[in-house]
């Protein structure tokens, strides 16, 4: 089998990565896997008399977001909240930072928060707690990844696009020290 880790040495040698290497999840697999979970979700808000209101987490998630979102045949709107809990290294900072919620009313709607990747847990977790003050009628959370390895509090997970081993992963969004989030493949740090 082929490696699927990408050595990356500087940070600021962004621009070689891109095509180097096998990504450990293609940008193809990504958008056949992102396609069944918006049909996924659309079955279970068939129903809504609102649109659903997609809560995506900066930065991470915007890409996954953007193309969920286009996976869609329900109406959705769409608002953000900012939470940030690493540095610029590849290990949890442990403290969640919280910064910017939604600016739209939430009481009594549907939400479907969206993340790119459960790690510990701990950003969910305190954007749940947050949003529920809200009082929404319902808080569902789709994720692109899980990596249920580095669990540190329980999650309730809806919608799960893959689930990884427990390895440092760039591109679709999630960045290493804010950089290689445009790769359009999942890759492994190491
Ligand atoms: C990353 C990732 C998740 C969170 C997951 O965000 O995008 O939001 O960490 O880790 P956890 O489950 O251990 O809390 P980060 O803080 O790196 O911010 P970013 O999305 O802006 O890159």
């Amino acid at each position: 089998m082929s490696d699927t880790r990408l050595s990356i040495a500087p940070v600021k040698a962004a621009a070689p990565v891109r095509g180097a290497g096998k990504p450990m999840i293609s940008a193809r697999r990504i958008a056949r896997r992102v396609r069944e979970l918006g049909h996924e979700i659309s079955d279970v808000y068939a129903d809504l008399d609102q649109p659903l209101v997609m809560v995506v987490i900066l930065k991470g998630a915007t890409v996954f977001a953007a193309d969920l979102l286009r996976s869609l045949s329900i109406p959705a709107e769409l608002e953000f909240v900012r939470a940030s809990s690493y540095g610029t290294g590849t290990a949890s900072s442990g403290r969640v930072k919280f910064a910017h919620l939604v600016e739209g009313p939430l009481t009594g709607r549907d939400i479907l928060l969206v993340e790119d990747i459960v790690d510990s847990g701990r950003t969910v977790s305190t954007i749940v707690k947050e949003l529920r003050r809200h009082h929404p009628a319902s808080l569902r959370l789709a994720t692109l990844l899980d990596r249920p390895a580095r669990r540190e509090i329980t999650v309730d997970i809806h919608f799960t696009g893959f689930r990884m081993p427990h390895r440092f992963v760039i591109g679709y969004g999630l960045d290493y020290a804010g950089l290689y989030r445009e790769l359009p493949g999942i890759y492994s740090l190491g």
